[in-house]
């Protein structure tokens, strides 16, 4: 070949390399070069690997835009870094889709299916049909039977973590282990809703280690898929590093455990009496299928709501608590308030309950500036957009991946002012009552806004306000507290495991 047509060959490629890294949707938001296969998602990553939404962060300076768009391996992905534009995509219809990948369908039998990865008038009729007839066993409104079953779990584990209820797993030598002692609480409480039971103390450990198998899931990967989204083969070679290990662990022993309780159900299920969500779920399903029509009720689907239902509960709730704790012991002062404040309006004698909770303004100001501080889901659950559409004059093409990064607007400088201080006071007017516009989002908003946001603020509440009654929490000699600015990284971010010390309040 001569030197000239090899010349003209490589300026070929520079170009076309050049244009491929450029190249986007007209008219889409500023953002990072593209690179084959995996788009921008190595620059996050080597920017971040842990924390990549903390890059795209600093990029919202770098690109003087909150608003950032780029490709996540082939996927046209738009990032919404403020409360104003993440409140617009979460509230229009055409960005309520999810994505299909080999992650979602890894847990669910290969298929689409439950409520959290479905899409669609699927997803609208399942998710509407689970929330309507939850509510009937006390989820998401407020219900004195669910409150006094959630009651007695909080009781058995103050009991653990006094002492005068043995169990050397999680309580020893005047320590706790958090958060695994708190596991079996949250999973009988959402279980009651569900499954119409609760185990009994003796089989905590089969819902710890359930809880733990959980969190697996949790711990996985990222919301967009990482890796196995752009690549999905990947999960053949590197099992285990891309996280395919992982999610495989725990959809199999969440499956199990749920299939076994299902089983159960079909076996003594009575049309005259309706004993939880189960028992609905199954009578409409035999309703659907005596009629003829297509449907979109099935035995798998069953499945994966329960389980949609149940690993939310069992991890994000347990993981939002311990956080709060940890906040506690890192300012002292703000955990006497709550503690002033509940000694006030509670006293000692009774447990704080939920008709406590509205002369409780302080400890659920704590609990918001906790849940802001620390966004549990940094990047939420990306949407997709079904069709294609403008957004704040750009224009954003079929099946873009729209981020809402809650962790960009719960740490925004310009909205904020002081983001990085521990604050409850921000929640609360001159008066020191809560005030009327909450402008955090850690469960979302509009039509995917979290399913379980009532039932896991309630839940949260109840069980914050409880340790701070009965507990002051200190670490054991010679440990250092948990650094809040390092959490392990996941779908969900939480503190690594550790033994507190609960000090009885005397
Ligand atoms: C502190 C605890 C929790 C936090 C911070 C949280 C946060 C979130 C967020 C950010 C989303 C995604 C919203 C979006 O797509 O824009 C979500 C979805 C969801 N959450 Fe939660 N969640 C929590 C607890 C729970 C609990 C306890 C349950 C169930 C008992 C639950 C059930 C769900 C479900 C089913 C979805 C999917 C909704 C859909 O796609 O239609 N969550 N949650
Ligand atoms: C689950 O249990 C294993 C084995 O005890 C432990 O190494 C791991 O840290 C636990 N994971 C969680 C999330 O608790």
């Amino acid at each position: 070949m001569s030197p000239l047509l090899l010349l003209v060959a490589i300026l070929l490629l520079i170009i076309y390399i050049y244009h491929y890294a450029v190249s986007r949707p007209p008219n889409f938001p500023p953002g990072p070069v593209r690179l084959p296969v995996f788009g921008s998602y190595l620059q996050l990553l080597a920017g971040n690997y842990r924390y990549p939404y903390k890059i795209i962060d600093k990029m919202t300076s770098k690109y003087k835009s909150k608003i950032l768009g780029f490709y996540l391996g082939s996927i046209p992905t738009i990032v919404a870094c403020d409360f104003e534009s993440i409140k617009e995509i979460l509230v229009r219809p055409e960005f309520q889709g999810r994505f299909d990948s080999v992650v979602t369908r890894t847990r669910a039998l290969g298929d689409r299916l439950g409520v959290f990865f479905v899409d669609g008038p699927y997803w609208a009729e399942q998710r509407r049909f689970a929330l309507r007839h939850m509510r009937d066993f006390g989820f998401g409104r407020r219900s004195e039977t669910l409150e006094s079953q959630i009651e007695i779990e909080i009781r058995d584990i103050i009991d653990i973590m006094q002492g005068s209820r043995k169990d050397e797993k999680v309580h020893k030598n005047g320590l706790t282990y958090l958060p695994d002692v708190f596991y079996p609480g949250f999973i009988n409480s959402i279980l009651v809703v569900l499954m119409g039971i609760r185990f009994s103390r003796d089989e905590d450990e089969k819902l710890r280690f359930l809880g733990n198998k959980t969190m697996l899931f949790q711990r996985s990967g990222d919301t967009t898929g990482g890796f196995l989204t752009h690549i999905p083969w990947i999960r053949f070679f590197a099992p285990k590093l891309s996280g395919h290990h992982s999610n495989q662990i725990s959809s199999y022993h969440l499956q199990k455990f749920m299939r076994e309780l299902i089983e159960e159900h079909k076996t003594s299920y009575s049309e005259e009496y309706m004993r939880d969500f189960c028992d609905t779920y199954i009578r409409e399903l035999k309703l659907q299928q005596a009629s003829a029509d297509i449907t979109t009720f099935s035995d798998d689907q069953l499945l994966l709501t329960a389980i949609d239902f149940f690993f939310p509960a069992a991890t994000a709730i347990s993981t939002t608590l311990v956080q709060a704790i940890i906040y506690m012991m890192h300012y002292p002062e703000i955990c006497s308030n709550v503690q002033k404040e509940l000694d006030t309006v509670v006293g000692r004698n009774k447990l704080p309950s939920l008709n406590d909770r509205p002369s409780l303004p302080y400890t659920e100001a704590t609990l918001r500036e906790s849940m802001r501080r620390t966004t549990l889901t940094p990047i939420s659950v990306p949407h997709r957009a079904t069709e294609d559409t403008y957004f704040r004059g750009y224009f954003v093409p079929k099946n873009t991946m729209m981020i809402t990064c809650l962790w960009s607007m719960h740490m925004d400088k310009d909205f904020w002012g002081d983001p990085e201080v521990f604050r409850p006071e921000r929640f609360l007017d001159e008066k020191g009552l809560l005030k009327k516009k909450d402008y955090t989002l850690p469960f979302g908003a509009g039509k995917r806004l979290c399913a379980g946001e009532t039932f896991a603020r309630q839940n949260l509440f109840l069980f914050f306000a409880a340790m701070m009654q009965n507990f002051n929490f200190e670490m054991p000699d010679g440990k250092e507290l948990p650094d809040i600015n390092h959490q392990i990284p996941g779908i969900i971010e939480s503190p690594y495991e550790f033994w507190v010390r609960a000090i009885p309040r005397l």
